[in-house]
């Protein structure tokens, strides 16, 4: 997928930094993300990972300088009701789920959708019928029907990241950004969760930009892998271009001694 030009673009960023006080923690970050395209970020502990997810879609402000084009906009030079409506178009997926776990699988799914709700009902949980049919509709896409009545609380952990994916596809996101979306979850949920969201950048063409501590599920799922190490890029390429001095690169270790 690295030079596929029949897909469109839907993400560029370039020269992207951003410094907490004198910890300069990204360093001239670029990459493109095309439609159809399940990308991973890897990289040890502490390279930045969540914090380059965070600036796309500002929840980190990244240093004056950066560009990020979402769909050719400049994110970094959004008003604030712009990043508002730019938001609602990037789903965004958590390794705790984020989710309100006194509410049922449903609801949280419809939460999605509130960021499009006039206050009135928002407040009051007022959600469009079409809205519940689709919420429905993605459960059931999930394999989660029989448990769209249960509460959060009584939901596993690779459930509860269903959920949370069901929350990010009802706004119709263009693109999905998942920070460590299986880090907690056991390797058969783990399963679960990386094909659905294979399953969603292939057929809906939504792309998904994933951070993941595991180099072989990255291998597994990505059509791209980007290594990260101190806020660097230091490889870019296919899985089967990931070499073991690659590796070494990104980790500062071998992957025998990553997986020990
Ligand atoms: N809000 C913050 N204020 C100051 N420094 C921060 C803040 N958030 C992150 N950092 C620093 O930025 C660097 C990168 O952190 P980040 O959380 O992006 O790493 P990561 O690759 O996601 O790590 P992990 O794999 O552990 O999740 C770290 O040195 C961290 O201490
Ligand atoms: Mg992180």
């Amino acid at each position: 997928m690295t030079e596929n030009i029949s897909n469109k673009r839907v993400l560029k960023i370039e020269d992207l930094n951003k410094t907490y006080g004198s910890n300069h923690v990204l360093h001239d970050i670029d990459f493109d993300l095309y439609e159809g395209e399940l990308v991973s970020i890897i990289g040890p502990s502490g390279a930045g990972k969540s914090t380059l997810l965070r600036c796309i879609n500002r929840l980190v402000e990244p240093d004056e300088g950066s560009k990020i084009y979402f769909l050719d906009k400049d994110i970094t030079k959004l008003s604030k009701k712009e990043l508002m409506s730019a938001r609602r178009e990037i789903g965004m997926i958590f390794q705790h789920y984020n989710l309100v776990n006194r509410l049922t699988a449903i609801e949280n799914v419809l939460h999605g959708k509130l960021g499009s709700y006039s206050p009135f009902r928002g407040i009051f949980s007022l959600y469009y019928q079409e809205d519940i049919d689709k919420a429905q509709s993605i459960l059931e896409e999930l394999g989660l029907s029989e448990r769209k009545y249960y509460r959060c609380s009584e939901l596993s952990g690779g459930q509860k990241q269903r959920v949370g994916i069901g929350r990010a596809l009802i706004q119709n996101p263009k693109m999905i950004l998942c920070d460590e979306p299986i880090a907690s979850l056991d390797p058969q949920s783990s399963k679960v969760i990386m094909e659905h969201l294979r399953k969603i950048s292939k057929e809906s063409n939504i792309p998904c930009l994933i951070n993941l501590h595991q180099v072989e599920v990255a291998k597994t799922y990505s059509d791209r892998i980007i290594g990260i190490n101190s806020g660097k890029v230091v490889f870019r390429g296919r899985p089967e271009e990931l070499s073991d001095e690659d590796i070494f690169k990104i980790y500062g270790a071998s992957l025998s001694e990553i997986l020990a």
